[in-house]
């Protein structure tokens, strides 16, 4: 197969990264991003043309949130890891859109290699290195140098800065405790677990976040696979360590880190969330989790939802309007029709 050469973002440091050419041709002359698209589960056995759609959009960036490909049955192998990726590598509009739009990537469970999994599995390595090969990232990248796949970029000039950080919540991840009535509606996998021991994000990734959050920055997308701010579920999300989940509340509070949206993936569903208790301001986040093959007939409680799930499929779209100091977030159709919306102030995004 020839190898294709796709857009990447140049790594120069942690700030002040900048868009690698072509401009995309939304983006203005003061290099400010406007436009985030956002997307994740994305089986490249099934049809995929909602790319189509995506790229008409003309997004300034997008965001693999993770299950990039799915490659999760066990026995895990190294070849059926490869073979998932040439796969996606063959399908026209993906292969378009890396062509023609910078990207970041973080993965999930299924492109890490075990449903659900955490550090205990055993071919994270190889996972990563195959990451890496497909996501062609560039010799010197820091995710060469240390254990798993977090990574941040700094987008736009100081008034207008976005700052997209990917967590990675699998590498370092504690063993999740087990439902007591595995299927029950907010039990179906998994119960809370306050064991101080557990760790979502590891001591290395903890420290890392703290720095990149010490950054300057008017708005900042922190990615996770993992949904973060959610009630009402006993799926995997950050409630599974509630501990853990405190701590990233009161580290975004401590670092006064302004400007804070979390975008997640992972639950084939798509939703809009805000949380307001426990956190130094209002917390909103945009679940898109739906390229290839949404949960048609989801229902869950949602306490801390806006509006009901979207399931069908869908991307995520962050729009930034830099004059209004507004952010919207939208989760769109394989159509580009808005589903589900939430409009943000920028000044509602700092502690008062
Ligand atoms: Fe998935």
């Amino acid at each position: 197969m020839q190898r294709r050469h796709f857009i990447s973002l140049a790594a120069a440091g942690l700030a002040g990264c900048a868009i690698t050419a072509p401009q995309p041709s939304s983006q203005e002359a003061d290099g400010a991003v406007r436009r985030i698209a956002f997307g994740s589960c994305i089986d490249q056995t099934k049809p995929q043309p909602i790319w189509d759609t995506v790229l008409a959009d003309k997004p300034d960036l997008f965001i693999f949130g993770g299950d990039n490909v799915y490659a999760s049955d066990q026995p895990w192998s190294a070849a059926k890891l490869a073979q998932a990726y040439a796969l996606q590598d063959e399908v026209p509009g993906l292969v378009r859109l890396r062509e023609t739009v910078p990207h970041m990537a973080i993965w999930d469970d299924h492109d890490y290699g075990l449903n659900d999994g955490g550090a205990e599995f055993g071919h994270k390595n190889g996972s990563k290195a195959a990451f890496l090969r497909f996501w062609q990232i560039p010799p010197g990248d820091p995710r060469r140098a240390r254990e798993g796949l977090y990574y941040s970029a700094m987008f736009g000039k100081e008034g207008k800065r976005v700052q997209v950080i990917l967590l990675d919540t699998r590498w370092f991840r504690s063993a999740l405790k087990p439902s007591d009535e595995r299927g029950k509606p907010g039990k179906e996998r998994y119960l809370p677990d306050a064991d101080p021991a557990k760790t979502m994000l590891g001591e290395a990734q903890w420290g890392w976040l703290k720095e990149q959050l010490r950054q300057p920055a008017e708005l900042r997308l922190l990615v996770s696979g993992v949904q973060v701010v959610v009630e009402g579920h006993g799926w995997e999300r950050w409630g599974n360590f509630p501990l853990e989940r405190q701590r990233l509340y009161r580290l975004i509070a401590d670092t006064q880190a302004q400007g804070v949206v979390f975008l997640s993936g992972d639950r084939h569903i798509g939703a809009l969330y805000r949380e307001a208790t426990g956190t130094p301001y209002p917390f909103y986040e945009l679940t898109s989790s739906g390229i290839t093959h949404p949960w048609r007939d989801a229902v869950e409680a949602g306490p801390n939802r806006l509006g009901e799930l979207f399931t069908q499929q869908h991307y995520g779209v962050v729009d930034i309007d830099w004059s209004a100091a507004t952010i919207r977030l939208a989760l769109k159709d394989i159509r580009g029709a808005v589903q589900r919306s939430q409009l943000i102030r920028f000044n509602e995004l700092k502690a008062k």
